[in-house]
């Protein structure tokens, strides 16, 4: 039991988790503006009693050597997609965050997941509060989540879960959603800064001391931030996100953290009836609708982690009469667009000033690594020469501003996917052509400057 613990007013922002002591208009901890609001929490009255971010397990200190490496056995998920992201399959009493978007898949992805683990190994107890018992039940039905080793909880209470979860002793706890649980110790509302972060705390003292897997579920502020206060991804394990846009049936899961294997992975899935169905070929999905012989569309084999992935740029260049042409990129970063295009002028004379420019990745995925440079520019300059590119070709390579190709790294597994898909020729950094041992079907060509890229993909 705790003493007496006296409430303390605080402005906490919701987005970092900093808390000040009087209402300011921009957060010091972040620098958002008015983000800070009202909270209501205990002063912690011991040590220990109140904030727990890490682990308290009355440890004492001994040799490095001592300590047995031996990791715990993997629990499979089923899903080769979410065993890759968590970097091989769920780690006993680890803690988990999957945060999203509302409407993106999360339920449905943990009560598969919950399905599959009850199914082949022990009881799993699912903690909806957001919906009914009933409601679970009914998704459950059309998802085929049917084991007789699932269990549901309907509730808010994290006392009572907690209890349930002693008694049950399951393997995996979900618990949708964070934002919905409280800690009826704690005076302020459910969702709020100091409910979420002591619930958290308190449910990673239980998957630490009791051995569960416990999955939270975490909605996504507008501005982004996971659950609000970004302390959650602190105190978790792992926290994994899920995206895609609301309308393509696509998603994408990724690994933001993730204290028991990399963060570069992701995992594929498409929304269906049936539920989240792993893309195992997800090159051959992004490439299905691909134009042929239209300016504007190239193919680059890029990386997402250890998996190597085709995906199409597209770019629309159109002359306006305006003195502030429109610039517009998604699924790609805005401000590499605007260098590329500064490089296209500057460097290979393309007057692009008077054209407004919109760029895109077909799929709803986002490109953040450096080889799709030279794609890009290629897609820009032939939209703006209206050329098609070669339609079996791929482009990758990263661009300086020197209008120079740089060379980028495991060359030998882009080109194995682009042959796989039935590529011919891909255009590539010379450097990287250089040092290359792979023996490719296709015809590569090494290029050392933007320019060089162009004349091989369009021509002259
Ligand atoms: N009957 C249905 N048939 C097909 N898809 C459905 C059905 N009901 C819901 N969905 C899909 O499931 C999505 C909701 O997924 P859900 O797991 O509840 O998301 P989250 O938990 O992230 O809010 C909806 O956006 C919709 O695309
Ligand atoms: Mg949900």
């Amino acid at each position: 039991m705790r003493g007496v613990a006296r409430q303390k007013v605080v402005f906490a922002c919701q987005s970092c988790g900093y808390e000040a002591p009087k209402w300011l208009g921009r957060c010091p901890g972040c620098g958002s503006w008015g983000t800070l609001v009202e909270e209501v929490t205990e002063a912690p009255a011991a040590p220990g009693g109140g904030h727990v971010a890490g682990l308290s397990t009355g440890d004492r200190p001994r040799p490095i050597v001592a300590v047995e490496t031996a990791e715990a056995v993997r629990i499979p998920t089923g899903s080769e997609e979410l065993d890759r992201v968590l970097g091989g399959g769920i780690v006993p009493g680890s803690l988990v965050l999957v945060g999203g978007d509302p409407g993106i898949g999360k339920s449905t992805l943990l009560l598969q997941l919950a399905h599959r683990v009850a199914e082949d190994r022990g009881p799993v107890l699912y903690v909806s509060g957001e919906e009914s018992a009933r409601q679970v039940r009914l998704r459950a039905d059309r998802l085929g989540a049917l084991s007789r080793r699932l269990y549901v909880l309907a509730e808010t209470n994290l006392d009572r879960i907690e209890e349930h979860a002693r008694e049950l002793s399951p393997l995996v706890l979900v618990v949708d959603s964070i934002q919905t649980v409280y800690r009826p110790a704690l005076p302020s509302a459910p969702g709020s800064v100091s409910q979420v972060r002591e619930g958290a705390a308190e449910l990673l003292r239980l998957a630490k001391t009791r051995g569960v897997a416990i999955f939270l579920v975490g909605h996504v502020t507008k501005e982004g931030a996971i659950a609000g206060p970004r302390v959650l991804e602190h105190m978790v394990d792992t926290v994994l996100y899920f995206e895609g846009e609301r309308h393509a049936s696509f998603r994408v899961l990724r690994a933001v953290k993730n204290r028991f294997g990399s963060t570069n992975e992701i995992g594929l899935f498409e929304m269906r009836e049936e539920g989240l169905v792993p893309v195992p070929n997800a090159s051959e999905l992004f490439l299905s609708e691909r134009p042929l012989g239209v300016a504007g569309s190239v193919v680059v084999p890029c990386l997402e982690g250890t998996r190597p992935l085709l995906v199409e740029v597209q770019a629309l260049l159109s002359p306006t009469p305006f003195a502030n042409p429109r610039r517009t990129a998604s699924g790609l970063d805005l401000n590499r667009v605007l260098l590329l295009l500064a490089v296209l002028e500057k460097r290979v004379g393309l007057q692009l000033g008077g054209h407004d420019a919109y760029v895109k990745v077909a799929g709803g995925v986002r490109i953040e690594e450096p080889a799709v440079d030279l794609a890009l520019a290629v897609a820009l300059a032939s939209s703006f020469r209206d050329v098609p590119a070669d339609p079996r070709a791929v482009v990758f390579g990263e661009v300086g501003l020197a209008g120079e190709v740089r060379a980028v790294g495991r060359v030998e597994q882009r080109l194995r996917e682009a042959e796989k898909m039935g590529f011919r020729r891909a255009v590539l950094p010379a450097r990287s052509l250089k040092n290359l041992a792979f023996r490719s079907t296709m015809e590569l060509i090494g290029v050392e400057t933007v320019a060089e890229g162009l004349e091989a993909s369009l021509g002259g």
